[in-house]
């Protein structure tokens, strides 16, 4: 697949894109706040970001209620929100672009203020994440302290296997292209993948072929509703993100990675190790290694890599075969025109961190476009 462009087409499962500048998931925080509903200022951002063969992944959203974490991310769990999340694909696909729904439980990154009943947040192992700068977000806005989460009971796993497969039903009636399984960033699945956070003596525990066997038998759930080619998987080897990191991931990720590319996906998506944690803060780490690179020859399908790249480094990702897509996350923030800037060499808007997450539509729809008549 080398000598593409970012701006040549790519066969992705049954779609065909125009161009490979992705819109990665991204967490706004703006769904309305008592029913977890995307709202029609959620459809207006998307619809600003859609283009003509262009893939958005739609940012995170819990598959059930034990698996928020932060306040007004819009779910996948109800009937309102399945409504909600239609206005969005609608403004996508009305703008001839492609939009797949990340599926998310967040595990133990939570809170018993965001949990049904204040219940404690659930894990693979009563685990807590720890560490200097690392606080849950809570209902009440004050960040605090990691609660020691409750672990899942064996029997409970399959209610968590159960709500993957609703929400992955819930996307497609919401209109949904596919489905992203959100296995990366420090979240219920790469909890129960890595050694510190699963210390689970049953099938779910133990070998890397147990600790992979909840991400697989998830991802099985969401083809048996959608196909493989309608079903991505997100992942961060080497990342450090929510208080995760694998002691040694080569051969952790080597096992998965080979389980899922038998598999036959839409995609696997790299979050490269350099950007991890990008949502809370900047960071750029240096010298560390390059997922994609590592990964590649394991992978015989399409690959996404995210994580630092600017137009330049994209593309050259793209040339050398190493990636088969780039998706943007801060730049797809500021810049509702992103490949259109990409393609014709136009400056990118700044980001501003303040708006990331939570408020209303600063920060998040009154970003310029470089051509205000392309507003839609
Ligand atoms: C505000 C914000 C929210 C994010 N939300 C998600 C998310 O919902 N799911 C996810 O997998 N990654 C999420 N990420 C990570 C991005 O998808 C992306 O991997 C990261 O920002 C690195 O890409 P970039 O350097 O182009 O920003 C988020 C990042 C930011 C900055």
């Amino acid at each position: 697949m080398s000598h593409a462009s970012l701006f040549s087409p790519l066969q992705v499962g049954p779609y065909r894109l125009q161009h490979r500048v992705v819109m990665a998931p991204l967490t706004r925080m703006r769904a309305e706040r008592v029913s977890f509903a995307p709202r029609d200022l959620n459809a207006e951002y998307y619809g600003q970001r859609a283009t003509a063969g262009g893939l958005i992944i739609a940012e995170a959203s819990p598959v059930a209620a034990t698996g928020r974490g932060n306040p007004a991310t819009p779910g996948i769990y109800s009937d309102q929100q399945v409504e909600g999340w239609r206005k969005v694909v609608d403004a996508v696909h009305a703008r001839g672009g492609f939009i797949f729904l990340q599926l998310w439980h967040v595990g133990r990154v939570s809170h018993s203020s965001l949990q049904p009943d204040g219940a404690l947040p659930v894990a693979p192992s009563a685990v807590p994440i720890t560490g200097e700068d690392l606080l849950a977000m809570t209902a009440h806005g004050k960040p605090e302290p990691y609660e020691t989460p409750r672990a899942l009971e064996t029997h409970e796993i399959a209610e968590v296997i159960d709500a993957f497969r609703i929400a992955a039903r819930n996307a497609v009636a919401a209109g949904f292209d596919g489905v992203e399984i959100h296995g990366a960033n420090g979240y219920l699945l790469e909890q129960f993948l890595q050694s510190h956070s699963n210390l689970r003596t049953d099938r779910y525990g133990g070998s890397i072929a147990n600790r992979a066997r909840l991400l697989l038998e998830i991802v099985d759930a969401a083809v048996g509703v959608c196909g493989a080619e309608r079903v991505g998987v997100r992942l961060s080897p080497y990342g450090v993100a929510n208080g995760s990191g694998e002691p040694d991931p080569m051969p952790l990720y080597s096992h998965v990675i080979r389980a899922l590319d038998e598999r036959g996906l839409a995609w696997l998506h790299f979050i490269e190790p350099r950007s991890s944690g990008a949502g809370r803060a900047e960071v750029n780490h240096q010298n560390v290694p390059s997922a994609m690179k590592l990964f590649r020859p394991l992978w015989r399908g399409v690959l996404i890599s995210a994580g630092g790249f600017d137009a330049a480094s994209a593309e050259a990702a793209v040339a050398a075969g190493h990636a088969d897509a780039i998706a943007f996350g801060r730049y797809f923030i500021s810049n509702p025109d992103l490949p259109a800037r990409i393609r014709h060499g136009i400056p990118f808007t700044p980001y501003q961190r303040a708006t990331f997450y939570g408020g209303g539509a600063a920060g998040y729809t009154d970003y310029p476009f470089h051509d205000e008549g392309q507003r839609p």
